[in-house]
């Protein structure tokens, strides 16, 4: 089977099943996994039980994707995604995002942690993700080119504007301090040391993580409008650098989940 009928085979199962047509789709990443509790679930279906798809194996990333309503918007929810690190491919990885344009969704929604190299960053800052650097060493459009795709997609415009717009108003409006930057994605595992810290502040990072980048790019692929925020959990800035653990990103993350929550609430109302 190639990845294309892969994709369509995944898309059909799930179509014959799914309760309602959303065009929204968010990505329950870290300092987001709590929004779950309020999404008026109609289906939530097991990443295990979803013919092709990976099955997410780090804590606090749970595995499944979810049918529901969000105040007045219907949206398919990812509770929980896939890293390189885990050890797939970037087909596995950015699996679901074809999928889900194959499902009717055309605009993307994502949060995730990352360690805050731009100084002045604190930790518990929500970051407006604006644009991204790709520095994870597997390109998810490299091979065959994806029908419907061009073979060289534009960047010009990676996380879109008019969202953006709408976040800064929502933010200015509910009173939550909001910051913007680039977003950095590495491999990972590791965190960086702080050398890789500096390196990745020459490089123009503000905020340095191990996810997302790839699945905009796909999104993007496809004509997806995307939008995302970080979570600033810890911070990667000469004589502020900390030893960081897994726990303490959390942790982290954890404590502003309900201002984030309450931005991508908004955001993704008519
Ligand atoms: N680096 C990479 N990924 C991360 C970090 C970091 O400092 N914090 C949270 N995710």
């Amino acid at each position: 089977m190639t990845y294309y009928e892969t994709v369509k085979e995944t898309a059909a199962w799930i179509a014959e099943r799914m309760p309602s047509h959303p065009t929204t789709a968010i990505v329950l990443g870290t300092g987001l996994g709590r929004l779950a509790e309020e999404i008026e679930i109609s289906l939530a279906i097991d990443y295990k039980d979803i013919p092709n798809f990976p099955v997410s194996t780090v804590e606090g990333h749970h595995g499944r994707l979810l049918f529901g309503r969000l105040g007045k918007t219907e949206i398919l929810a990812m509770e929980g995604r896939f890293h390189y690190y885990e050890g797939y491919n970037m087909r596995e990885i950015t699996l679901p995002v074809r999928v889900m344009k194959e499902l009717g969704i055309d605009t993307y929604f994502v949060s995730n942690a990352a360690g805050g190299t731009k100084p002045g960053f604190k930790v518990g800052d929500l970051m407006l993700i604006t644009d991204h650097i790709n520095f994870i060493p597997e390109h998810p459009l490299r091979g065959e080119n994806y029908p419907g795709g061009p073979r060289f997609p534009d960047m010009s415009q990676p996380y879109d504007h008019a969202l953006l717009d709408k976040a800064r108003a929502i933010a200015k409006e509910k009173g939550i301090r909001v910051v913007e930057g680039t977003y950095l994605a590495t491999q990972g595992p590791t965190f960086e040391t702080p050398a890789e810290y500096r390196m990745f502040r020459y490089f123009g990072a503000d905020a340095v993580g191990m996810s997302t980048v790839p699945e905009v790019i796909v999104a993007r692929h496809m004509g997806m409008r995307c939008f995302g925020i970080s979570v600033i959990t810890d911070v990667g800035v000469d004589g502020e650098i900390v030893e960081v653990s897994h726990e303490e990103v959390q942790r982290a993350a954890d404590a502003v989940q309900p201002l984030m929550a309450e931005i991508m609430r908004e955001m993704i109302q008519p």
